[in-house]
């Protein structure tokens, strides 16, 4: 639960948001949930996180106005795939699209990376949410006034830790994105911003980092902790309100408690 967040600023809005079954997308679906939107919730690539994370936070009066879809985002087409399930199930415009699935599908060193590797992570953290967004746009537009808010990360500025070069690079694909779609779809009335998480305690890192490297990068945060999802949903919910941020697109929100100030 989101508190500060009036029960109604999304009531009769329909947002979409990738990667809810669990981590920061869970966090922001429920936030959504909270506030009175109709969510349709991509939940990754099987219900059995959503069942222990995203369907634990809802609360019962809450379900209707949920529709959970699967998709594995990997593979070139499974962005637009997820786009079609979208718009089958929608009776109306879309008026917040959060682009938040993604990993780093891994730890490869610099000297041996391999083409698979590559595709594996461009697919998924670019090519699935270009397409995805791209499917989505005439819908967003119906809207008039819509928010697409995409999740970029603290290393594609500072470049991440070793093995992170793609996950990095690809994260600062979507920043530059994010910039540029602003300007091109401020016409259409579409805001387009991004969330930035430094730190956050999810699955992510506690498959990706050690303790020890966990420990240390809390000792040197500013605000002496990492940051956990729910940390992160208010200010997805914050840029995709046009109540609450009307005049502020193209622009990346840094959410790390100081890691990285810009
Ligand atoms: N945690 C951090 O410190 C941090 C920092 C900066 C940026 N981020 C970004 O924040 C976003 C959320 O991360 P998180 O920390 O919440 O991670 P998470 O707990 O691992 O959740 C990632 C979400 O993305 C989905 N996903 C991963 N691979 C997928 C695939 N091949 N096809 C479809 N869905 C897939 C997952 O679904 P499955 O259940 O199917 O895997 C899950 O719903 C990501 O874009 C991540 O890069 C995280």
């Amino acid at each position: 639960m989101i508190d500060g967040f009036s029960q109604t600023l999304f009531e009769r809005k329909t947002v979409v948001v990738t990667g809810a079954g669990r981590g920061i997308g869970a966090a922001i679906a429920q936030g959504f949930l909270d506030c009175g939107a109709r969510v349709v919730a991509h939940v990754g690539r099987g219900m059995e996180h959503a069942q222990a994370d995203l369907l634990e936070r809802v609360r019962d009066t809450e379900r209707d106005r949920l529709t959970l879809l699967t998709a594995d985002l990997s593979g070139p087409g499974a962005g637009g795939d997820l786009a079609r399930m979208v718009l089958q199930g929608l009776d109306g415009p879309v008026h917040a699209l959060v682009n938040n699935a993604g990993t780093m599908e891994g730890r490869f060193a610099a000297e041996s990376v391999t083409k698979a590797e590559f595709d594996r992570v461009v697919d998924l953290n670019i090519r699935s949410v270009v397409e995805l967004t791209t499917a989505l746009l005439p819908a967003l537009k119906a809207a008039e006034g819509a928010a697409i808010v995409n999740t970029s990360s603290i290393s594609a500025t500072v470049g991440g830790s070793p093995g992170s070069s793609l996950y990095s690079a690809s994260k600062a694909f979507i920043s530059t994105w994010t910039r540029a779609l602003a300007r091109e779809l401020a016409p259409d009335g579409i805001r387009v911003n991004a969330v930035s998480p430094g730190t956050i305690m999810t699955d992510f890192h506690r498959r990706y980092s050690s303790e020890e490297k966990l420990a240390r990068t809390a000792a040197s945060i500013p605000l002496q902790r990492l940051g956990e999802a729910d940390d992160c949903a208010p200010a997805y919910l914050f840029l995709a309100a046009p109540e609450l941020s009307g005049y502020i697109t193209g622009q990346i929100v840094e959410v790390n408690g100081g890691q990285f100030m810009g």
